[in-house]
């Protein structure tokens, strides 16, 4: 692992003015003093690890990343423990999926030590930016093709970069459930794709399938599988669970078109713990309409690392108009949000080990 340079700020944020943004930070627009940066060169592999001041990046024109876009990133957060303690979850889970998306991306790995080390070194020298309460504070590693060419292949230098951003609630105020778009024009991932890797590319083709859920008046979008037309994916930032009339839960399966999520694995884990029934099977959308008619359907929820787990009230597409349950947040959604985010911040057991503290 290469060593760490330490440079603090010269010039942090003054904490009372630091206490006043922490307030109501929202998501994803208050950011820390520091960030971590890291080299990679085919003759020197990982190098000229450093966390600095957090400042704007000089970067040519013909940054690879500019043009091809070979980048990929990751998002996990930070919380203040019950006991005052500091505790990442599953940190170790987003550092396999990076190198799962590196590997896609025909990026070099980045040895799991060395993230974790980064996202640590971070946490510590920003930890005064972690909020009281509710918030928590999302780290943003990413790495992306740093050479200067034009030519169509893999860039032959990166940087590895760690953010973080202190955060509140993903939805705007909190919001108790949302209302969801079902894209019929577009879809966000087909077999042999990049649907399974976190790079930024996919999100930049799901924007306007987003743009469209919000002219619609609705918060997300729904992706259907890009064969069929007929199986519900996932959001364009989440995954989807379903919560059916005798307790069990159905989730669509993995298979290389949707993010393998870290908090839906961790649910299904949890269900399963407490004896619930998982189905990770395809579901469709005509059934998931039929039945929140039919009532077989009680409760639906998107779920991800900015989202944690957020109740799915309505359903709204071209072909689609429907309320689910009784429209408000659903019992179980809840309770499986109430357990999930105990385990985060050390009020419950955790018993598989997923919480990582820092000394
Ligand atoms: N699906 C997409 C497209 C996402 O962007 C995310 C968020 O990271 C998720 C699912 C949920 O993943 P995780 O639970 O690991 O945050
Ligand atoms: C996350 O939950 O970490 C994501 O990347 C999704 C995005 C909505 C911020």
């Amino acid at each position: 692992m290469p060593d760490f340079a330490i440079r603090p700020n010269a010039a942090p944020v003054a904490a009372d003015l630091r206490g006043t943004m922490l307030k109501d930070p929202g998501f994803g627009r208050v950011f820390t003093d520091h960030m971590v940066v890291v080299k990679w060169t085919e003759d020197r592999g990982w190098h000229e690890a450093r966390v600095e001041a957090r400042a704007p990046l000089s970067i040519d024109p013909a940054c690879s990343v500019l043009h091809y876009a070979q980048e990929i990133f990751e998002g996990l957060k930070a919380y203040r423990a019950a006991d005052g303690g500091i505790v990442m979850f599953r940190p170790d889970a987003n550092a396999r999926r990076f190198n799962d998306s590196a590997a896609r991306m025909a990026m070099p790995a980045l040895p799991e030590a060395t993230f974790l080390r980064a996202l640590e070194e971070l946490i510590r020298i920003d930890r005064d930016w972690i909020p009281e309460g509710d918030g928590s504070l999302y780290l943003r590693p990413f790495m992306f093709g740093s050479e200067n060419f034009l030519g169509v292949k893999p860039s032959a230098e990166y940087l590895f970069i760690v953010i973080a951003s202190s955060v509140g609630a993903y939805f705007k105020g909190g919001k108790p459930g949302i209302t969801v778009w079902v894209s019929e024009n577009y879809t966000r991932a087909a077999p042999g794709g990049t649907g399974a890797a976190k790079c930024g590319g996919n999100y930049a083709a799901s924007l306007i399938a987003q743009k469209e859920a919000i002219g619609h008046g609705c918060d997300q979008v729904v992706f259907l599988d890009a064969a069929e037309r007929r199986w519900v994916e996932e959001l364009g930032g989440m995954n989807t669970f379903f919560v059916m009339d005798d307790g069990s839960l159905v989730t669509p399966p993995i298979g290389g078109t949707i993010l393998p999520g870290i908090t839906r694995d961790s649910l299904i884990r949890l269900a399963r713990d407490e004896g619930l029934t998982v189905r990770e099977e395809p579901y469709a959308m005509d059934q998931w309409r039929d039945d929140a008619r039919s009532g077989r359907l009680r409760e639906a929820f998107a779920c991800g690392t900015a989202a944690v787990i957020t109740p799915i009230v309505e359903v709204k597409g071209v072909a689609h108009d429907f309320t689910i349950g009784n429209g408000g947040p659903g019992l179980e959604t809840m309770r499986l949000r109430e357990a999930l985010t105990a385990i985060q911040r050390g009020t419950a057991p955790d018993p598989h080990g997923w919480v990582r503290r820092l000394d």
